[in-house]
């Protein structure tokens, strides 16, 4: 069955949007633990839409250690806001992105000894193997997105691809707040709104995401050229003591509160 919602427009040029996608891996982390069906990420996702997230964001990694495919075919059929289906560059992936039909497919770098996707996609090096799946996925009408680092060089190669969104690692500028490492922090952000800026002058859509926390948000969400963030671990890990509506309200609110004064300072 399609997605419910409206996917999100053309809104390059719309500063006043700022939509946030919701990770549901972690919750399937905890459930692989036991191995059973609790906890039901598809429960959170759906919990997450009444919350008022606009995506639903999955990453099905190669060794299936959180989403399985059944977890995607479930998200397909039941919630109604689009989902950002994360993967690897792969024709295993690429299969089953064809066959799920996803809003959006977000490519990836996946390494199985990392934690987490540790770093963003080379995807000015990776042009020739990118090439023909990001070919086939548009042919197949999924919005294709590259994770990437804040860098010039990762943008061109995007746009090269025909990629019409780019999602910015923002990993570095998050380490940096919990190291205390202040300067380094500063500098990311800046990098951040730099190659943002630079994504819209080539006409991309811009998103950024990972490690996002209450902390580090606002600087992100006051960045104009941003059009969506991607948050999940710190929401699942703080809905343990408030819950995931509350979590995710309260991240939502953050964000808007800076978004908002952002648009006042650039019109003042
Ligand atoms: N965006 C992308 C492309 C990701 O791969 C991830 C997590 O793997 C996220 C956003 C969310 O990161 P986090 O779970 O740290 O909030």
């Amino acid at each position: 069955m399609a997605n419910k919602a409206n996917p999100p427009g053309n809104s390059v040029n719309d500063a006043s949007v700022l939509r946030l996608g919701i990770n549901i891996d972690h919750v399937a982390t905890v459930r692989n633990a036991r191995g059973g069906p609790h906890p039901d990420p598809v429960r959170a996702a759906l919990l997450a839409e009444k919350a008022g997230a606009d995506g639903i964001t999955a990453h099905l990694r190669e060794d299936r250690r959180h989403i399985t495919d059944r977890d995607i075919e479930r998200l397909r059929r039941d919630i109604s806001v689009p989902l950002n289906f994360e993967m690897a560059a792969t024709s295993e992936m690429l299969d089953i992105a064809l066959r799920e039909k996803p809003h959006a497919a977000c490519i990836v770098p996946e390494k199985r000894e990392e934690r987490t996707t540790e770093g963003g996609l080379d995807a000015a090096s990776a042009h020739n193997r990118l090439a023909p799946l990001t070919r086939q996925l548009r042919e197949a009408d999924i919005r294709v997105s590259l994770f990437i680092e804040a860098d010039e060089t990762q943008l061109d190669a995007a746009v090269l691809l025909g990629a019409p969104v780019v999602e910015l690692h923002t990993g570095t500028y998050c380490d940096a707040f919990l190291a205390g490492d202040m300067e380094t922090f500063e500098r990311e952000r800046v990098r951040l709104e730099a190659m943002a800026n630079a994504g819209l002058e080539r006409g991309l859509e811009v998103h950024a995401g990972h490690g996002l926390t209450y902390d580090t948000v606002q600087p992100v969400a006051a960045i104009l050229g941003f059009r969506e963030l991607n948050i999940g671990h710190f929401l699942m890990g703080e809905a343990l003591f408030v819950g995931l509506e509350q979590s995710i309200a309260k991240m939502r609110r953050l964000m808007e509160q800076a978004r908002q004064s952002a648009l006042q300072k650039a019109t003042s």
